[in-house]
């Protein structure tokens, strides 16, 4: 399928036109979400721009949105990746992704652990134990440390990764019990890494490179620095972005004073997930009915998506830019307040809540809807796919589309079958 150049106004979907999502919707059903190559190229481009003094890694947080055709567009584009399991090593690999290119930041300690790093892949231990397991499996090997360095911040309190309240990283303070286990393990360790949160303030994710570039200096062999991803992404129209080119500039110029101040010349990575696909992707889906509350309630647009698809709004109050795309081809010119819900049967499957309360209703003002227009949720290219309540109702697992840079849009994941969605159950006998 082929398009046509699209153009953006406020109140229509981020990069589809209204064209668009009536061809995808015709082809591929809803819901669906939708990426779009060309803002996933762009916002590569601008982490890989970040840069450092001596040498620059940008990684993927292939968690955001691990579709394998994505983390090939990423490869190919010149990223690495961050991976946060052990079955991430592997999926990453499974698609063409090289080993040596993979860092594993994991608060679960594959088994496999060993096979994993002699694929080669490098390893940031995120605990004591951790430390203590790689040494005994690799005496002598090389280790990064994921380092806690004591402040945290995030879009919410659940992505608040950083700080004496996240079990996260190894705490500032404990680094003497790792210098203890690496000298008895003869471990090298030659990273130095810290991820504060999703959604941080730019204010203190400087801030926490400071605190983490200063401990480097108790590990002479270290010779990275990785400072995470956690930019936050503005998602809502007025919603500010982190600026990598605020950002950036400190981390670079307490780099050059370190290497001034030590000789050392540290190769700096970070590690964005959102920054690089929450405004590529979008949630195509249809209004399948609309009801309402009576004169002091509400009217409830009910979609063909929900929590089972983004979980979002219901797990963090999270707001997602949404529009209506009217089937009829009049002008659309009324509005009205809505409450968009989903399609699970529990009330807990709320689109927009108020921002202070997953629970609380929030009213949207959208373009009127009716039964079998198309609607967009935007700012849904990350920890949306990845990370939906799943098959909950037995509603199957949706499929995912690439719009190319030509035009053309192309499936990357199909939908799955009534069958796939219990084909693991034993029977009794
Ligand atoms: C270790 C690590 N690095 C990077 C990220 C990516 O975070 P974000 O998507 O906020 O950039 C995460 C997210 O949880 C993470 O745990």
């Amino acid at each position: 399928m082929a398009f046509p150049k699209l153009h953006l106004l406020m109140s229509t979907p981020r990069f589809l036109t209204s064209g668009q999502c009536k061809q995808i919707a015709n082809e591929f059903g809803t819901p669906a979400y939708v990426y779009d190559e060309a803002t996933l190229k762009k916002a590569a481009r601008e982490v890989l721009d970040f840069g450092g003094p001596y040498g620059f890694t940008g990684r993927y947080a292939m968690k955001a949105c691990p579709n394998g055709a994505i983390l090939t567009l990423f490869r190919d584009w010149g990223l690495h990746f961050d991976v946060s399991s052990g079955y991430e090593v592997l999926r990453a690999i499974q698609v063409g992704i090289p080993a040596e290119k993979i860092s594993l930041s994991s608060q679960e300690y594959p088994e496999n652990i060993g096979e994993l790093v002699n694929l080669g892949i490098t390893v940031n231990a995120c605990s004591l134990k951790q430390v203590e397991s790689f040494g005994q499996a690799f005496p002598g090997g090389r280790l990064g440390l994921r380092v806690n360095p004591g402040v945290g911040s995030g879009g919410t309190l659940k992505t608040n990764v950083g700080g004496p309240s996240s079990s996260f990283g190894i705490w500032h303070e404990l680094l003497d019990q790792v210098e203890v286990l690496t000298s008895k393990h003869a471990l090298e360790v030659f990273r130095i890494h810290s991820h504060i949160g999703s959604g941080s303030d730019p204010d203190v994710w400087v801030k926490a490179a400071d605190l983490t570039l200063n401990q480097v200096r108790r590990f002479p062999g270290v010779t990275h620095l990785n400072l995470g991803g956690g930019f936050k992404v503005g998602r809502m129209p007025g919603e500010d972005s982190t600026d990598l080119g605020v950002v950036g500039p400190p981390v670079k110029m307490a780099l050059e004073a370190f290497a001034a101040e030590t000789g050392r010349k540290l190769h700096l990575e970070i590690e964005p997930g959102s920054y690089l696909t929450a405004n590529a992707g979008c949630l195509l889906a249809t209004v399948q009915d609309k009801t309402n509350t009576g004169d002091n309630g509400h009217v409830f647009l009910k979609l063909d998506t929900g929590m089972t698809d983004i979980l979002r709004p219901t797990l963090y109050a999270a707001q997602q830019p949404m529009a209506v795309v009217p089937v009829s081809n009049e002008p659309a010119s009324e509005e009205e307040s809505v409450i968009v819900v989903g399609h699970c049967c529990e009330s807990g499957d709320l689109l927009t809540p108020d921002e202070s309360d997953p629970g609380l209703l929030k009213e949207r003002r959208l373009t009127k809807a009716e039964i079998g227009d198309l609607f967009v949720i935007d700012g849904a290219g990350a920890y949306c796919a990845a990370m939906p309540a799943k098959n909950y109702n037995s509603f199957p697992e949706i499929p995912e589309l690439l719009v190319r840079e030509s035009g053309e849009c192309v499936l990357i994941r199909k939908r799955q079958t009534l069958e796939q969605v219990f084909q693991n159950e034993v029977p009794l006998i």
